[in-house]
């Protein structure tokens, strides 16, 4: 008798279809392993090398034998680093116990919701939302409230349809700003607002910042330099976007002591520490960062500025203004498309390749995303194909 392997239902879940929105990304891909001439605008990946002076840190550090075990919650230098960063950028200071740091936002993100939730809780999450957050969400068994965004609005949040969508079964509020895709901002007021709505029904605010750096119009405030108490609120940031720094895998969380607590427990059994030498690496790039996190950021506004400008001389397509990030959505519906369908013949017909909106949610499939982490003559390129394809629809 062969053997019969079971699998557990996590598995399951993890391994369910998604909405056949990555199959332009994967054909692109595909494409360009066969050599033909592929402009990847999809990727969230910075094109930017990460800073030498951190390369040159973390390779001193493995020179010196920092390649041991470290604790479950993170360098105590890093932690502080990380401390130091908050109370800098908040009216509440922020001490070494509230910070927990991961291999990265996503595991930071997955360990958070793996503390807080139990299967079937419920989670509000506005949408369209970063891809990541739906396997997150399915891993951890929890009811994903999706609260659409109105494209006309720009995909501004609106306070009250988010309010109106928590029950007795809400644990969370989930939250990311500034937002993938959108590059939109959530006011500081409707933060402080939503937070104190949220502690009220004793339901979690949980915010991913990861493009925190990345503020080109006014700058970005966190939820918790927003609310008035920290209790209920947790925030999640790192280093792979604002320090292009995404192979290393750099994560944290800053939360109340008691989440953090729980989140050692989960971080001993399931990592048992991240590297060293590149914690040593990473609280060094928090405190010298101020030229080269500039610098992209320079780069990136000069970027959407450039696109943005391209787009208004593209028919049929409507640039939406991102506030922060890498990215630019575009409303593609008076080329009679939907986003799906723009995104296939984009890249069929040019050899571009765009991620539908869809991907991220229902309420953006009239929508296309345009990746920025492209140099100058490569997006140029990228709009004159883009500008010859609507010409033909
Ligand atoms: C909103 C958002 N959160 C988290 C991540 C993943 O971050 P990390 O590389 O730190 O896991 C991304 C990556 O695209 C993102 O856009």
């Amino acid at each position: 008798m062969p053997f019969k392997a079971t699998f557990s239902k996590l598995t399951g879940r993890l391994s369910a279809p998604d909405n056949g929105s990555w199959e332009v990304h994967d054909r692109a891909l595909e494409m360009q392993r066969n050599g033909e001439d592929v402009i990847l605008l999809c990727v969230g990946d910075p094109d930017f090398r990460t800073p030498e002076p951190i390369i040159d840190n973390a390779v001193s550090y493995l020179r010196v034998g920092r390649t041991h075990y470290s604790p479950a919650l993170g360098e105590i230098k890093l932690r502080r680093a990380i401390a130091d960063l908050e109370t800098q950028s908040s009216p509440h200071v922020c001490a070494v116990e509230e910070v927990a740091v991961f291999p990265g936002a996503t595991a930071a993100v997955h360990a958070v919701m793996t503390c807080l939730l139990d299967a079937g809780d419920e989670v509000v999450i506005p949408e369209p939302m970063y891809v990541g957050y739906t396997s997150i969400m399915r891993a951890v068994d929890a009811r994903v409230i999706a609260v659409p965004l109105d494209v006309k609005a720009e995909f501004a949040l609106d306070v009250e349809a988010v309010k109106a969508e928590f029950t007795a079964a809400t644990r969370v509020l989930f939250l990311n700003t500034p937002g993938n895709p959108t590059g939109s901002i959530i006011p500081a007021a409707q933060l402080r607002d939503l937070g104190e709505f949220c502690r009220q029904r004793n339901v979690w605010l949980v915010c991913d910042e990861v493009y925190s750096m990345f503020t080109y119009d006014g700058g970005h405030r966190s939820a918790r330099a927003s609310v008035e108490h920290l209790d209920n609120v947790v925030m999640v940031d790192g280093l792979s976007k604002s320090h292009a720094m995404s192979g290393w895998r750099v994560g944290w969380v800053v939360a109340p002591p008691n989440l953090i607590e729980r989140l050692a427990c989960y971080a001993q059994t399931t990592l048992f520490g991240c590297p060293q030498f590149i914690q040593d690496a990473s609280a060094f790039a928090l405190e010298n960062d101020q030229v080269y996190v500039e610098q992209m950021r320079v780069e990136y506004r000069e970027r959407r500025d450039f696109v943005l400008g391209q787009l208004e001389d593209i028919p049929h397509i409507r640039g939406f203004r991102p506030r922060a990030g890498m990215f630019i959505m575009c409303d593609v519906s008076a080329t009679g498309l939907s986003g799906n369908d723009f995104a296939a013949r984009l890249l069929d017909a040019e050899g571009v390749s765009v991620v539908p909106g869809e991907a991220f949610g229902p309420s953006a499939q009239s929508c296309v995303r345009l990746g920025l982490a492209q140099n100058k003559a490569v997006l140029k390129r990228a709009c004159q194909r883009l500008s010859r394809f609507c010409e033909t629809l």
